[in-house]
């Protein structure tokens, strides 16, 4: 279990954390980089409020990427990336393989550290704090920050129920038993999952199906409250049918979360997007972002003639 649980949320200080930090070589236009010294000791022990979700929408946070620069080793890619990803609204990232969304998306909680030869330059600022700052633990960032990924990847001998609050401890927060189930009830209904899976909350996470096990993981992010949720071609390993549940579950959660979706299916992007930024990496340069905006504008009217092609199939 361990070693799934620390791609969720790793705890803080882990190694991983320590050996990525290098000093890029950030051209001048680059900012402050980035990794800071991971704090001693496990997470602070935090204690979870009464009702963890509250009926109004919560405090909805605004993303913001300044000036991102990406490499693996000395292979450069991304260069100067920024992108506002709006409170309350979905962000979606389209563009060809290897244009660096994922990595973008890594970046966005501080998993791109967890890759031993990584390094970065720039500022990924959540309602206007670094989150790269080194005043910020590394755990902060995960749990305000949470991401879902292509490959459901629930932790399968662990029940539904255990599976929802895993995220709890490994971010240092208590809950009594009944703060517990309703936390469970409360994430499993946002990520529309609970009327299913409410008659069998103890049997294991590995026997729901997959569009079950992806809505299971959306349900572990928001258990430990994030104000962002990053997904990760979410749905491209599911059948429509489960497509159609994430994405009528994303218009629900964007009331109460910032959600960042990287996809290739550009009718996705248009049903669940208001923003979309479109990346290309074009022989050989890093990735960078060529058009971003008003989603129903980047689709009908866009700019720059290579989105063009991009959004009506062209290529990629
Ligand atoms: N762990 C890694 N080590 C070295 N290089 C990597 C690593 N992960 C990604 N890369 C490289 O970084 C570049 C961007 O990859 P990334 O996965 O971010 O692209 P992507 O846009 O998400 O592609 P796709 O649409 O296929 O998922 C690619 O050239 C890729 O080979
Ligand atoms: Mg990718």
């Amino acid at each position: 279990m361990s070693d799934d649980i620390t791609t969720v949320l790793p705890a803080a200080g882990d190694a991983a954390g320590r050996r990525a930090r290098r000093e890029p070589a950030p051209s001048a236009a680059q900012t402050t980089a980035l990794f800071p010294p991971p704090t001693a000791g496990g997470p602070a022990q935090a204690a979870l409020p009464l009702d963890p979700f509250p009926h109004l929408p919560s405090d909805l946070a605004t993303l913001d990427a300044r000036g991102i620069t990406a490499w693996f080793g000395d292979h450069q890619v991304l260069d100067r990336v920024s992108l506002t990803m709006p409170a309350g609204e979905v962000t979606a990232l389209i563009g060809p393989s290897g244009c660096g969304k994922s990595t973008f998306l890594r970046i966005l909680n501080r998993m791109h550290e967890l890759v031993p030869s990584a390094s970065l330059a720039g500022e990924v600022l959540l309602d206007g704090v670094d989150i790269y700052d080194t005043g910020r633990k590394l755990t902060e960032a995960r749990r305000d920050i949470g991401m879902v990924f292509q490959k459901p990847n629930p932790f399968p001998a662990m029940s539904i129920y255990d599976n929802v609050i895993a995220g709890l401890r490994l971010t240092g927060i208590r809950a009594s038993r009944d703060e517990k189930d309703h936390l469970v009830e409360r994430s499993l209904a946002s990520a529309g999952l609970w009327k299913e899976v409410k008659d069998r909350l103890r049997q294991p996470g590995g026997g729901l199906s997959g569009g079950q096990q992806q809505r299971l993981c959306i349900a572990r992010s928001l258990a430990v409250k994030p104000k962002v949720l990053l997904m990760d071609e979410p749905c491209s390993a599911l059948d429509p049918t489960s497509t159609r549940v994430i994405e009528e579950t994303m218009g629900e959660l964007q009331k109460e979360v910032t959600i960042v979706i990287v996809t290739h299916n550009m009718q996705q992007a248009q049903r669940v997007s208001q923003q979309c930024a479109f990346f290309l990496a074009s022989q050989g340069q890093p990735g960078h972002i060529v058009e971003h905006g008003d989603t129903a504008a980047m689709f009908d009217s866009p700019i720059d003639p290579r989105t063009y092609d991009y959004v009506n199939g062209r290529f990629g």
